[in-house]
């Protein structure tokens, strides 16, 4: 298959890091070129003219596309299953562009009621300040989907896992009720990765990402993407992404990013290892009241995430027996592992949603929609296992031996 995009029998891995690049094309070097140029020239006048006319296929600007880009972009088709995909500047690029894309005023958009903070925000406060209606329904049973449907919704949009308290969108289910009323579904994939999970496969119309987590991996860039049908991204790159959020990825951040993408599945494999043996060892101690994490036999969608996802990913969430302000200890007790916003990185991270990535909800907002005040969010790095384990045991201990003071 050498260099060619015939590889669609070839595994994930495979397909990771050769996929639609032959050295040949470039003197031989190993590792794709990055093509630092913002314009392109033109043989003629007349090429010019006829790339602007779309009769003629080839690179025009970077905001419009970019060899980089355009390698990336194949990359990630071919790893969720699309046609086609569009790279962002960051994940809110590619949310904003692609809805921007596919409304108008009177529409009305389902969301489901747990969503990361600024996506919500973008939803609840900036769509509903143009004439656009926006509900936040609970996805996580598809029947309210069905109940909820009216004839100017246009888009059904959720995260799975979503972010930050890890509940479960039965994506196969939604997406069948959403087609049947030509209705668009819009699925996150951010926490799951296409190597975890694959909406497309079960129905969804378009996949997102913040591609700033696993999928770059290293903490060292920025990045989003949309993949779906060819006629779906053409339309979100020449509208939502060129004219109206101009939201375009640098080639270097493309280069960055592919050069994380190699390693997707070694890493998503070994967060889940680490993100597995810590959601167990939370689930266990006396200073844990809950545990939120897919691949516990007590979480109440267990099922569902056997059924669609390959493994459980590297985010959990949890809640300590003194509530809010043993969170808080536990937070800066930690020692190893960093206190921080993000996630997907090598490095564990932890933060507190209600006053950080969450804190676009209002304190009612949260409450209604299942985000409570305790909520601790643990990304789970790649760091070694037993040094995870102690730091987060050490952490726990010193936040109960607090709350046993004060009692
Ligand atoms: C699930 C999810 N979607 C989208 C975003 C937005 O991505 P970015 O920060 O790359 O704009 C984030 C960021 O944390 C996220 O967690």
């Amino acid at each position: 298959m050498r260099g060619t995009s015939d590889d669609t029998a070839m595994g994930f891995s495979t397909r990771a890091i050769h996929h639609g690049y032959d050295p040949a094309t470039a003197d031989g070097a190993l590792t794709p070129p990055v093509h630092l140029s913002s314009t392109f020239t033109f043989e003629s006048a007349q090429e010019g003219m006829e790339l602007f006319a779309g009769e003629r296929r080839g690179f025009i600007y970077t905001r419009l596309g970019n060899p980089t880009l355009d390698l990336l972009e194949r990359r990630l088709a071919s790893l969720e299953g699309g046609e086609a995909a569009l790279a962002t500047a960051s994940g809110m690029g590619a949310i904003t562009a692609t809805v921007w894309s596919l409304v108008e005023p009177g529409t009305e958009i389902i969301v489901d009621q747990t969503l990361y903070g600024c996506t919500f925000a973008f939803f609840r406060h900036a769509l509903t300040k143009f004439g656009i209606k926006v509900s936040h329904i609970d996805l996580s049973v598809p029947e309210n989907l069905a109940a909820a449907l009216k004839p100017e919704t246009r888009i059904v949009y959720f995260e799975t896992p979503a972010n930050p308290n890890m509940r479960l969108v039965d994506i196969a289910a939604v997406s069948a009720i959403a087609r049947s009323a030509g209705v668009t579904t819009i699925v996150d994939n951010t926490y799951g990765t296409p190597y975890l999970q694959q909406p497309l496969a079960l129905g969804a119309d378009l996949v997102v990402h913040s591609a700033t987590k696993y999928l770059g991996g290293h903490g060292d860039l920025m990045a989003g993407a949309v993949i779906g049908r060819q006629d779906t991204i053409d339309q979100i790159r020449l509208f939502g992404l060129k004219d109206v959020t101009g939201a375009v990825m640098s080639p270097f951040d493309a280069h960055l990013l592919m050069r994380g993408m190699k390693t997707l599945e070694l890493r998503m494999e070994r967060h889940c290892d680490n993100a597995e043996a810590l959601a167990r060892l939370l689930d266990g101690h006396p200073a844990v009241e809950r545990v939120y994490y897919p691949g516990l036999a007590s979480f109440p969608q267990h099922d569902l995430a056997c059924r669609q996802m390959r493994r459980f990913g590297g985010m959990i969430a949890f809640e300590l027996a003194g509530g809010r302000e043993a969170g808080l200890r536990f937070m800066n007790a930690l020692k190893l592992v960093h206190r921080a916003v993000s996630l997907g990185d090598t490095e564990t991270l932890v933060q507190h949603p209600a006053t950080m990535t969450h804190s676009t909800y209002t304190a009612e907002e949260r409450a209604a929609f299942g985000i409570s005040d305790g909520l601790i969010r643990l990304s789970a790095g790649l760091e070694t296992l037993a040094d995870l384990q102690h730091d987060v045991i050490q952490a726990l201990d010193a936040a109960q031996v607090s709350v046993a003071e004060a009692a």
